[in-house]
């Protein structure tokens, strides 16, 4: 039994006095390419990973819904049917959306009683929002005896989060916290929501996070006018090709750009820009993942930050520093921001004998004025683990 599992089951006994009847796992995630795509149709290649969210409840015959979180401290609760998203206790409200989306989906609740908990690091872009939701709804389908589709579930927790808790997300966070499957990374088509498993050959290598510590800021507000800027460039990308049957920017091809640029807005032509090279980068990063083409993965990730610094400008002097760190270590292959940006975390793709070299460069190197003095970036190596699933069931 691992520390978490342990504390949520222990504080569960202590406050309810009996065994929860249902336990549920949901894990955070890290994006290996295919960034700020999700939301315009486009493809994504995340890995679900070790750290995890735990949502242990049972149920009760009254009409309360009253939990506590390991991590908060604190105790919340409603009733049945009355989900406020102002509630004062800002992490319940994670609770309340996904039960809001189940009573709107036709599922009817009764009164239960929950201990929550998690090692999904808050605000470093590795999505323990997601992660929680999706603890959430797995417990709920587990007491409740049904069962959702992975995409019917990551949609549901969408809408919690969209509706409820006020951030305009795509679906990658979700899908991958339901979906994600031990060792492999997930390609996600973002327009038909269809999967595909992906068996990655990189003997040698290894993935590793490197968080820069840097929490995300203004990110709200920008991410949702990137999400408009990509909209705009969408609308006008239909009025250059009118006749063709553009339904999103992936059907706009890379050779297509040379006369967008023209007469486009130069900040929302960056925009698609960074989107379709973006799609094109997922496709190739998948392939040669495969073919254990090493080479070409690191390629992809580094022009992958490289697109998201300058083109779509969601990355931050951290985020660029501990990859330009990094790109001046042998043996790494490559490395790139992950996540919605403004802070949060690296990935890199290294050989396993330099994997200490690189942390040793990580921690002479990385001293970013920003961030209060003596703050030192955390690095750990990415465990590829399973989507949501039930630990126990009484
Ligand atoms: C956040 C959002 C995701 C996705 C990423 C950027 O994590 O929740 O839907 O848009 O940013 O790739």
């Amino acid at each position: 039994m691992n520390n978490l599992l342990k504390q949520v089951t222990d504080t569960f006994k202590n406050k309810w006095s009996s065994e929860p009847e249902v336990i549920a796992t949901a894990p955070g995630r890290v994006n290996l390419i295919g960034e700020h795509t999700d939301y315009t149709g486009g493809f994504v290649l995340p890995v679900a990973i070790d750290r995890e969210i735990i949502f242990a409840v049972s149920e009760t015959l009254d009409n309360t819904i009253s939990g506590y979180s390991v991590d908060y401290r604190n105790e919340a609760s409603c009733t049945v049917g009355s989900y406020d998203p102002a509630h004062p206790v800002s992490w319940f409200r994670y609770v309340l959306g996904v039960l809001s989306e189940l009573e709107n989906a036709g599922h009817p609740l009764q009164g239960f009683r929950f201990v929550v908990g998690g090692t999904v690091p808050i605000g470093s872009g590795l999505s323990s929002s997601a992660a929680f939701e999706m603890a959430v709804l797995t417990a709920i389908e587990g007491l409740q005896q049904f069962k959702l589709s992975d995409a019917d579930a990551a949609l549901l927790c969408q809408k919690a989060e969209n509706d409820f808790v006020g951030m305009n997300c795509g679906i990658m966070d979700q899908y991958i916290s339901r979906s994600g499957k031990k060792d492999h990374a997930v390609l996600i088509d973002c327009t038909d929501l269809s999967i595909k498993t992906i068996t990655m050959s990189t003997p040698g290598y290894s993935w590793l996070v490197i968080d820069s510590m840097k929490r995300r800021g203004l990110v709200d507000s920008e991410y949702n006018r990137r999400r408009q800027e990509c909209e705009e460039g969408l609308k006008f990308a239909q009025s250059v090709f009118p006749e063709r049957n553009i339904q999103g920017l992936r059907d706009i091809t890379i050779e297509d750009l040379r006369p967008l640029k023209k007469s486009c807005d130069p900040i929302v032509f960056r925009r698609i820009k960074h989107i379709i090279t973006e799609n094109d980068r997922v496709l190739n990063t998948v392939e040669a993942l495969q073919a254990g083409d090493i080479n070409t993965v690191g390629t992809c990730l580094y022009q992958s930050h490289e697109s998201l610094r300058d083109d779509f400008e969601v990355s931050c002097k951290e985020l660029d520093m501990l990859v330009e760190i990094l790109s001046e270590v042998d043996g790494v292959a490559g490395a790139r921001m992950t996540g919605g940006g403004f802070g949060g975390c690296v990935i890199s793709l290294i050989k396993n004998t330099q994997i200490y070299a690189a942390e040793q460069a990580i921690q002479q190197s990385y001293k970013p004025v920003t961030l209060p003095a003596g703050t030192k970036a955390e690095i750990w190596p990415i465990r590829i683990s399973d989507g949501a699933h039930i630990i126990k069931k009484a």
